[in-house]
């Protein structure tokens, strides 16, 4: 039996990356799926995807920063589906990787504005919806906030996003013991290094800074990373998959670590 089937997912940044494999991944599984994104472009191509191999999923243009968007891409899910069951904050963005002496509180505000506050946003306007319908699934609802293994560990230089991570790591616990009387389920997921847009933009920024270039910074990032590779999109989506399915029933407030033995040194 398939415990993702009938449900209703909406997927923040779901327009590529870890959002876009985590929509096909669900949609694969049965879920209808709202992806919501700033870009256009590659939202529609991941829809393609979706809708090419027979699943069900729609597009609206959001900005997790900002709430009317969010109240917007909620009555959208509920107008072209019914309701909603699985909401996945998944929207973020590097940057503002500079020492903290030179980081200025508009970065700082910025990053946080989509990391952090973005997934506030997410778990605040999920609630009234998922509630109506956790009844119907052994599981309830599911919230899925994407963390990192940087909301564990801190980075030199990389201070908004760490602390974005990690507040997102405490939200995810706060938000789990207050909506577990709603049968809302609420958990973490906390990636290694996977290859990504995102990531391939550090590659970027190494070529450019000619700190031994993009593939000397693959290789020490791969180097701390004890399977010996980076982590895949589909890494990712999978530990997405489980924990809005009803097989994860019991899990409500955990924090999923997929980072092929990073932590574990
Ligand atoms: N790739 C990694 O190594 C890695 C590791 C740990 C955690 N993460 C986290 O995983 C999540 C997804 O990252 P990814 O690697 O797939 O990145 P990505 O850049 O490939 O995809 C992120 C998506 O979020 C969207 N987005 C950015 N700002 C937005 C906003 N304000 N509103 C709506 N959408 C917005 C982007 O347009 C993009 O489609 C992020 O939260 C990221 O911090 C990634």
């Amino acid at each position: 039996m398939n415990s993702v089937e009938g449900k209703i997912a909406l997927i923040s940044g779901g327009a590529r990356g870890l959002g876009g494999m985590s929509a096909i991944k669900l949609a694969e599984a049965g879920a209808k799926v709202v992806i919501t994104d700033i870009r256009e472009e590659e939202a529609a191509e991941t829809l393609d995807k979706i809708i090419s191999a027979g699943g069900d999923a729609k597009f609206i243009k959001h900005d997790v920063a900002i709430e009317e968007q969010w109240i917007a891409a909620v009555k959208f899910a509920l107008d072209e589906f019914g309701g909603l069951d699985i909401v996945v904050n998944n929207a973020g963005v590097a940057g503002a990787s500079k020492p903290l002496e030179d980081l200025s509180l508009d970065s700082w505000r910025r990053l946080n504005s989509i990391n952090y506050d973005g997934v506030f946003l997410g778990v605040k306007h999920a609630i009234r919806p998922l509630r109506e319908r956790a009844h119907l699934w052994p599981g309830g609802g599911s919230i899925i906030n994407i963390s990192s293994i940087m909301g564990f560990i801190g980075g030199a230089r990389a201070a908004a996003y760490c602390a974005s991570k990690g507040g997102v790591r405490l939200l995810t616990k706060a938000a789990a013991l207050e909506l577990a009387p709603s049968k809302i389920r609420v958990n973490s997921v906390h990636p290694g290094f996977i290859n990504t847009p995102l990531l391939r933009g550090g590659v970027d920024v190494a070529e450019e800074r000619k700190e031994g270039g993009g593939q000397h910074f693959i290789d020490g990032i791969v180097r701390r990373h004890p399977l010996g590779r980076l982590g895949e999109d589909t890494d990712i989506a999978n530990a997405v998959r489980f924990l809005a399915s009803d097989d994860s029933s019991f899990m409500t407030g955990t924090e999923m670590v997929v980072d092929g033995g990073y932590l574990a040194q």
